[in-house]
C-alpha cells in the first residue's frame, strides 16, 4: 500500500514549505527510545501515581522530537513552552558557530510544522536565547523542565539557574548530554550544580541526567521499585557524595507508545490491473475453418480445404 507523498511544496513567495511528518518516526531529532520511557515514567508519575502540579518547558526544541512527545503529557489547564533560536541569530560567536554547524536548516516553521501535525495547538513559543527565560516563565511553576539547547558551558550554567527559578516544588529537570565528550561544558555545569548540594541527581541514562531541585528520595525509591520489575532495563546504584544515583540502561525496553499524527495518512489503493483489450472478432472465413477444424473429422476438413483452394486457383 503506498501513501500520498509528503514532498515539500513552494509558495508564491518560493520559500520551501516544510514537508508534514506523517510518523513520529519520521520527525528528526536526538531522543533515545530508553530516554522516552524514561520521560514516560516521570510526567505518568507525575500526572497519576503522586499528582504534581505545573507546567512543562523545553530549552532547545529543534524540529520538534522531544517536544511532540511530551505536549503529549500535558493536561487541561497547564502549559507547555519551548526555548529556541529556531533560525534567529545566536547571542554570541561560539553559540553561533554551534547552531551553524549542528542545525544549519533548522526554523521555526519547520517545528511548527511537525509539532502541528501531532497537536491541535502549538506550545508557546520563545524565540529568543534561553537567557531569557527565567523573566518569561512564571517563577516555580514547572514541573517538568528539559535542558537541551546551547552545550556551551556559560549557557549550561545560566538554564540551570533559571530551571531553578521557574521549577515547582519536586520537579524534575532533566539535563542531555551530561557526559558526552563533544560537550565537557555541559558536564562540568552540571556535576558543579550537584557538588553545591543544590540540584539533586535522581538517575542518569546515557544521555540524560534525571533531577530535582527538592527531595529526590520519593522519586527515587518510587523509579527502584518500578526499575526492579523490569527486565528490560538494567539498573544499579552508585553513591556519590553520600547519597544514592540511579544508573539505569536499556536491555530492550519497548518504546511507550508514539505519538499519533492528527491527519493519517490518506492510503492510495493499489492501481487496478488494466482491463485487457478486447479481442478483434475473427475474419468469417478464419470463423469457419476453426469451426471445421473443431467439429469435422481430419479427412472431412482436408477435402473440404483442397475443394476450396482448387475452388480459388
Ligand atoms: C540538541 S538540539 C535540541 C534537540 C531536541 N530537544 C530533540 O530532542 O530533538 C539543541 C537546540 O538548541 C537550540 N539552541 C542552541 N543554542 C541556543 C540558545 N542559546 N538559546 C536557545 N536555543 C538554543 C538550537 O537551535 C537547537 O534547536
Amino acid at each position: 500500500m503506498s501513501h500520498v507523498s509528503q514532498a515539500p511544496v513552494t509558495t508564491p513567495d518560493a520559500e520551501p514549505v516544510p514537508p508534514v511528518p506523517t510518523s513520529f518516526d519520521e520527525v528528526k531529532g536526538w531522543f533515545s527510545a530508553h530516554d522516552q520511557v524514561l520521560f514516560d515514567w516521570f510526567l505518568t508519575r507525575q500526572n497519576e501515581a503522586a499528582p504534581v502540579a505545573g507546567d512543562l518547558l523545553e530549552l532547545g526544541a529543534f524540529m520538534g522530537k522531544s517536544a511532540i512527545f511530551l505536549g503529549g503529557y500535558l493536561r487541561d489547564g497547564e502549559e507547555f513552552t519551548v526555548c529556541d533560536l529556531f533560525d534567529s541569530p545566536a547571542p554570541d560567536d561560539f553559540n553561533l558557530e554551534e547552531v551553524r554547524d549542528s542545525y544549519p536548516t533548522l526554523t521555526r516553521r519547520g517545528f511548527e510544522t511537525n509539532y502541528l501535525a501531532f497537536h491541535e495547538a502549538l506550545p508557546t513559543v520563545i524565540q529568543a536565547p534561553t537567557s531569557v527565560v527565567a523573566e518569561k516563565v512564571r517563577p516555580g511553576s514547572c514541573r517538568f523542565v528539559h535542558i537541551d539547547a546551547s552545550h556551551l558551558h556559560e549557557h549550561v550554567v545560566q538554564d540551570i539557574a533559571s530551571s531553578r527559578i521557574v521549577a515547582a516544588p519536586d520537579a524534575v529537570v532533566v539535563f542531555d548530554d551530561y557526559r558526552s565528550a563533544h560537550c565537557p561544558g555541559v558536564a562540568a555545569a552540571v556535576w558543579a550544580a550537584v557538588a553545591t548540594g543544590e540540584l539533586h541527581p535522581i538517575a542518569v541514562s546515557a544521555s540524560k541526567l534525571y533531577a530535582t531541585w527538592g527531595d529526590p528520595q520519593p522519586q527515587q525509591a518510587a523509579l527502584l521499585g518500578w526499575l526492579e520489575d523490569r527486565s528490560d532495563l538494567w539498573h544499579g546504584v552508585d553513591v556519590i557524595d553520600g547519597k544514592p544515583l540511579v544508573r539505569i540502561g536499556d536491555e530492550g525496553a519497548p518504546v511507550p507508545p508514539a505519538p499519533q499524527p492528527l491527519h493519517p495518512p490518506v492510503p492510495v489503493p493499489a492501481a487496478a490491473p488494466a482491463p485487457a483489450a478486447p479481442r478483434p472478432a475473427p475474419r468469417p472465413g478464419v470463423r469457419w475453418r476453426r469451426l471445421a477444424k473443431d467439429l469435422l473429422p481430419p479427412l472431412v476438413t482436408r477435402a473440404i480445404v483442397a475443394r476450396r483452394r482448387r475452388a480459388r486457383a
